[in-house]
């Protein structure tokens, strides 16, 4: 052992201060090169950002805390994929924030939903899911009826989430609020729903 090594392991103070040295540069080392790439995860084929009504939905179902008993994330096991369909990848959810994978399953997994039943399923389900799963546990949202989505909102969210880098055209955040007109909460959570894992379908 050589003589600087020696006093080095014998004192505990300037031990602390090389621990800590070597410590932060080796993280410094790790964090680095993700802060200075723009773009860690690529999004898969076929990817987009949310069109206006489905991005209105998908805030409803944050507000609404469905992740609470709803994941969004198939995973890569048989049981799952023969359930659900293809299991979920990272570059699916580069337009989600935040993402909505969770773990909690109170319910089944929602993120190949889209398309599964039809708009109407999804509304009566909705207002009360006892109608037509009479064993369901899920609480009904008979409110998101009367609630109108707010189109000037809708086109707020999306100029910040241009702002952050989601490729919205200026073309697309002008139609916004045109494109959600007297539209109901209920028909923006629907749209959102069908919208899960059908562009999204992996890989
Ligand atoms: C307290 C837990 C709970 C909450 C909160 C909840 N759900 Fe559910 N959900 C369930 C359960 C349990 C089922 C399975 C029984 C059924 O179909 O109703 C289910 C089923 C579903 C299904 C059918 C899925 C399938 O593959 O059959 C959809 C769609 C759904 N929920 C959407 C939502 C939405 C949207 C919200 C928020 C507005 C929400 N859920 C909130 C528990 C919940």
């Amino acid at each position: 052992m050589s003589k600087a090594h020696k006093k080095l392991e014998k004192n505990i103070n300037l031990m602390s201060i090389w621990i800590v040295l070597a410590v932060s540069l080796a993280g410094l080392v790790e964090l680095l090169p993700l802060v200075a790439q723009d773009q860690f995860i690529e999004p898969s084929e076929g990817i987009e950002p949310y069109p206006p009504l489905q991005l209105a939905g998908r805030d409803v179902y944050v507000r609404e805390g469905c992740y609470v008993c709803h994941s969004q994330q198939v995973r890569p096991f048989r049981s799952e994929t023969e359930r659900y369909g293809p299991y979920s990848v990272a570059g699916e959810s580069v337009y989600d924030r935040p993402f909505q994978w969770g773990s909690k399953r109170t319910g089944p997994d929602l993120h190949r939903v889209g398309g599964r039943y039809s708009d109407d399923w999804h509304r009566i389900h909705l207002i009360n899911p006892r109608d037509v799963v009479p064993e369901s546990n899920m609480p009904g949202y008979p409110w998101l009826m009367s609630n109108t989505v707010d189109g000037e909102e809708v086109a707020n969210k999306m100029r910040w989430l241009q702002r952050v880098g989601d490729p919205y055209t200026d073309e697309q955040i002008a139609g916004a609020s045109e494109a959600v007109q007297g539209k109901t909460e209920m028909e923006a959570v629907i749209a959102y729903l069908q919208g899960l894992g059908t562009t999204r379908t992996g890989r």
